[in-house]
């Protein structure tokens, strides 16, 4: 048979694993991965929540065996969601988030990088991430910002080496650098949750959280996160995030937002993190269970398509398997 040469061909570069590894734009290292975790000051040992496969939700003594388990496993960041039983309008009491932050530290010290979740949505009686009016129908803007500062503050004290507000307050970055830097805590960092929109896919975290909105006047939080479609508004923000002296800027959710990703990245110099949220985590873990995808190379399959759009940090449910499956290469 006459041989026939194609000038276009691209199937060299797949031919065999090697030349796959050696021209793959894409080099996962586990080391740029964030393992979310749970303390929830109402359990008593642990417990497992709808979709979060593998999750915990930890009591304040059970998170120690949590994160003894993950650093075997190669996880050396992570992201604190602390739970408290009290909820209420006003007057929060974070002396539970601040217990949880110390007792963590005082365990692992700085063989870890402990950042903390900053938000009022686990706090509030009505699941809103701030304060409202006395009508409930608003979320109030300056109060809850200075409501973060005071507990911004707390935590640094405690020894938290990351706060990372979630709320969706403006100006919020900027009162608490300036509040944590006339403390004197200059070295703690901010992760800000700067391209966060009104999402479908945080369902399994606020079950964990008990955080989701239950206000007769205000039901959905579409009027403090962002609309899917306002990409300007995600870049605007994440600029605004990084002016007011954010060091590390996400994205969230992620493998839905890729454009966005890449959009803040191409604009700015600061690290850029991916949260690949519970929803997204579970849609991934349901095909796995259902025997439709394979769970570690889907997983994988996700991570690579983050940092090809220009993720430098991913915060993923699975990071503690990062490790073992990037090594494993099973992509
Ligand atoms: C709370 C908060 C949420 C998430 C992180 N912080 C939920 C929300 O805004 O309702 C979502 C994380 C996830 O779904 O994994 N401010
Ligand atoms: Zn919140």
């Amino acid at each position: 048979m006459e041989k026939i040469s194609y000038p276009g061909t691209q199937r060299r570069y797949r031919a065999s694993e090697h030349i796959r590894e050696l021209t793959s734009g894409v080099r996962l290292s586990h080391k740029a991965f964030i393992q979310p975790i749970f303390v929830d000051a109402s359990v008593n040992q642990h417990r497992y929540v709808d979709g979060l496969k593998d999750v915990r939700v930890d009591s304040f003594e059970s998170v120690i065996q949590t994160i003894h388990a993950d650093v075997e496993a190669g996880v050396t960041k992570f992201l604190l969601f602390p739970v408290p039983s009290k909820k209420s309008a006003k007057d929060f009491d974070y002396s539970f988030a601040v217990s949880v932050v110390k007792n963590i530290k005082s365990h692992f010290g700085d063989r870890i990088w402990l950042a903390s979740d900053l938000c009022l949505c686990s706090y509030t009686s009505h699941g809103h991430c701030g304060i409202l009016n006395k009508q409930e129908t608003k979320l109030l803007n300056n109060p809850t910002v200075f409501e973060l500062t005071r507990y911004a503050s707390l935590l640094a004290e405690a020894g938290v080496d990351c706060i990372a507000p979630s709320d969706m307050m403006d100006g919020r970055i900027g009162a608490i650098r300036v509040t944590l830097d006339t403390m004197g805590y200059d070295e703690v960092s901010i992760m800000s949750y700067a391209a966060k929109f009104s999402s479908q896919l945080y369902g399994p975290f606020r079950d964990a959280c008990h955080s989701a909105p239950k206000s007769g006047g205000l039901q959905n939080r579409k009027s403090y996160q962002m609309d899917a479609g306002n990409l300007n508004d995600a870049i605007a923000s994440a600029l605004r995030d990084e002016k007011e002296g954010a060091d590390i800027l996400m994205v969230k959710p992620a493998a839905l937002y890729t454009d966005v990703i890449k959009a803040v990245k191409q604009q700015t110099l600061k690290p850029v993190a991916a949260y690949h949220v519970s929803g997204e985590y579970a849609s991934v873990e349901l095909l796995a269970e259902k025997g439709l995808a394979d769970r570690a190379a889907l997983h994988l399959e996700v991570w690579t398509a983050l940092v090809r759009s220009g993720a430098d940090i991913i915060i993923s449910y699975a990071a503690r398997n990062a490790k073992q499956w990037i090594e494993e290469k099973k992509y």
